[in-house]
């Protein structure tokens, strides 16, 4: 466990779901959880959030239980039906509603959401030029927000990529961005009054949590810790806030 004394608080309520199916990785609840203490949402159901790539929808759940609002949760691995069978389970049908869609082609009008929040899934699609502008910020409302958390290399080793995370992450090397890159990625836009990026607090935790699933991909990670994830990869946090 990290020490910090911030932890001991909502994300801790959730610990029943800390394994399998709905852990899809390292921890997303704890790390939401900072991210909300960075930039806390607080709404009713008046308000809609966009939990993109929201996978077993564990993060849907944690953000419609934790900021009031309704939450679309939509992802592309995972079904539409699966994530309805885990809503029903969990009875949050009237707050959480699932859709199965690419972060390409969101199917919700222009400025329908007042946060839209990514945990552990933009690197998948996001990391290129104008693409928060042209696909994402479209759907946020004036004076809305985005928040999103990806896995990212520490800054100071941007130059090393390849030679330090290339023998864990292979063809998914390019993935991984520092904090400076997120912040030109994201770009600038008359409609963008802020955008911040840094690294996590969160680290140890959200990793040993998906290594105690046993998962095997976890498992292959774990192997990693060490010698790669440790000293050369940290959590970025982006939040964007929209004129
Ligand atoms: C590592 S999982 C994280 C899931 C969840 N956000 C969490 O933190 O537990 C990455 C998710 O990104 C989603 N994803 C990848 N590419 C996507 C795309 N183009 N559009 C929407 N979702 C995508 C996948 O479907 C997958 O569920």
């Amino acid at each position: 466990m990290e020490k910090n004394k911030k932890e001991t608080l909502r994300s801790d309520r959730y610990r029943k779901y800390f394994c399998l199916p709905y852990l899809m990785g390292p921890n997303s609840v704890r790390l939401l959880d900072e991210m909300l203490d960075m930039c806390p949402l607080n709404f009713t159901t008046d308000n809609c959030v966009l939990d993109l790539g929201c996978g077993s929808g564990l993060t849907s759940l944690y953000l419609a239980m934790e900021t009031g609002a309704k939450i679309y949760a939509a992802d592309l691995w995972i079904s539409e039906e699966d994530n309805r069978k885990r809503i029903e389970e969990w009875g949050v049908r009237d707050k959480i509603i699932p859709v199965h869609s690419g972060a390409d082609d969101l199917p919700f009008d222009a400025g329908f959401f007042d946060a839209v929040v990514s945990m552990d899934a933009y690197h998948y699609f996001g990391g290129k030029e104008n693409y928060f502008t042209e696909k994402i910020l479209p759907f946020i409302k004036h004076g809305g927000t985005a928040l999103i958390c990806v896995p990212g290399i520490k800054a100071k080793y941007e130059g090393r990529r390849e030679a330090y995370l290339g023998p864990w992450l292979g063809e998914e090397t390019g993935l991984f961005k520092s904090t400076d890159e997120w912040k030109k990625l994201i770009g600038v836009h008359r409609e963008i009054a802020e955008v911040k990026t840094w690294e996590l607090f969160g680290f140890y935790t959200p990793w040993q949590e998906w290594f105690d699933t046993l998962h095997e991909y976890a498992l292959r990670d774990k192997q990693f810790f060490d010698t790669v994830i440790r000293p050369f990869t940290c959590f970025v946090g982006i939040i964007v806030r929209k004129r």
